[in-house]
């Protein structure tokens, strides 16, 4: 199987050269990152790490200040090698030009690190499967799934490229009404390291068929070999006592997975940090959230590509719903929700006369989600 990468060529994306100097704030977030996937960059040190789909290697130039024993990089596409050869020097790095499927080594290794890979390639957990195998008993590997709920506010950001479609724009001229309602969001978007144009090539103007690789779709490999270690964000607590710990990973997985679907309206929006749907005693509560954010996924997808009056109703109406559910929840998401679906209205009518997104402009889901898991047996 060859790797797609179309997708890439598709936004002209770029690989870019990182710097060197390690004091901006993406370095700093970085770190924290790690620190909350339960890894301090100076325990690393001495030990063997594997990176797939490394991009431009910025994550990599955070953790050789850890010192590692060995760096090895996998990543199918030239540009990104040609790029990392230039960053990393010495004897204990590895090049390998290949994609997760169609790698093989004797060698065994501490980490295995993957951000921003599984969710969008085609089999997810085929690769995640294949490539565990080259992890110590003991070792970690961290990788990152989307949510439904997390995913909503990009899902409608996606959904201006259609809109305007729809409403007989022309690409030129959609594009730079895009850019103009999105300015303001993009100002209130934290700890950003793209410029504005590579944000909505990314976020709004990509191809992608298929970026939802969830947690729990993820326990279908990693259940048989592995206990959740730690997470970001993070939203896990276990009271229990040690001697009392259940041991049977398999079931401590089950545990992590009941409170992560709890969080389902947290992620929706990351202006909510109230923890209040902890306490959801009823498991529809925080289900349906879910629920229709996957409808919203998938309503949004079929009106990417296919940008009918048909498919356009279909998704506000995924919209109502979702705005309904969370109308005594969550004010902040109902009314974001609810001022998404009046602009959009605007839009497809010819009715839009100023670029105004309302509350929408601070809606934000919680991204893409890191986890790290340990091998137990
Ligand atoms: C969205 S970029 C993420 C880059 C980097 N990990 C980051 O977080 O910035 C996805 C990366 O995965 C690589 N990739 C795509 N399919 C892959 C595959 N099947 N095996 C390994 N790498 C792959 C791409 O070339 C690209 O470098």
């Amino acid at each position: 199987m060859s790797t797609d990468l179309s997708y890439l060529k598709a936004i002209n994306y770029k690989f870019k050269k990182i710097p060197n100097k390690i004091e901006n704030l993406q370095f700093k977030l970085k770190e924290k990152l790690f620190l909350s996937l339960g890894i301090p960059i100076k325990n690393i040190n001495n030990l063997d790490i594997l990176e797939f789909g490394p991009g431009s290697g910025f994550t990599a130039k955070i953790l050789v200040q850890g010192n590692p024993k060995s760096y090895t990089f996998v990543e199918p596409y030239e540009e990104s090698i040609k790029i990392l050869k230039n960053s990393f020097k010495g004897n204990k790095f590895f090049f390998i030009k290949k994609d997760i499927l169609n790698f093989n080594s004797k060698k065994k290794y501490d980490y295995i690190i993957l951000e921003g890979v599984l969710p969008g390639i085609e089999n997810p957990n085929l690769n995640l499967k294949h490539l565990i195998k080259y992890l110590k008993l003991g070792g970690v590997v961290i990788f990152t799934t989307t949510s439904p709920s997390s995913f909503v506010s990009d899902a409608l950001r996606r959904s201006l490229k259609p809109l305007f479609e729809l409403a007989g724009h022309n690409k030129l001229n959609s594009r730079k009404k895009i850019k103009k309602i999105l300015e303001n969001q993009f100002k209130n978007l934290k700890g950003q390291s793209r410029n504005i144009d590579n944000w909505i090539d990314d976020t709004v103007f990509n191809p992608m068929k298929n970026i939802m690789y969830t947690f729990g779709e993820s326990l279908k490999v990693l259940n048989k070999r592995f206990e959740y270690f730690a997470s970001s964000p993070n939203f896990f607590f276990d009271h229990t006592w040690y001697k009392q710990r259940n041991l049977d990973n398999k079931q401590y997985n089950r545990k992590v997975l009941d409170l992560y679907q709890r969080c389902s309206l947290s992620f929706l929006n990351s202006q909510n940090d109230d923890y209040s749907c902890l306490n959801f005693k009823n498991r529809n509560q925080y289900v349906d959230i879910d629920i229709k954010s996957m409808c919203i996924y998938k309503s949004h997808l079929k009106f990417w590509f296919n940008p009918s009056r048909k498919n356009f109703n279909k998704l506000m109406n995924d919209v109502k719903s979702l705005s309904i559910i969370v109308k005594n929840k969550d004010k902040k998401t109902y009314l974001a929700l609810e001022d998404f679906v009046k602009f959009s209205k605007r839009v497809v009518n010819n009715k839009l006369k100023n670029s105004t997104f309302g509350k929408f402009d601070f809606f934000f889901g919680r991204g893409l989600h890191h986890f790290s898991f340990i091998r137990v047996r």
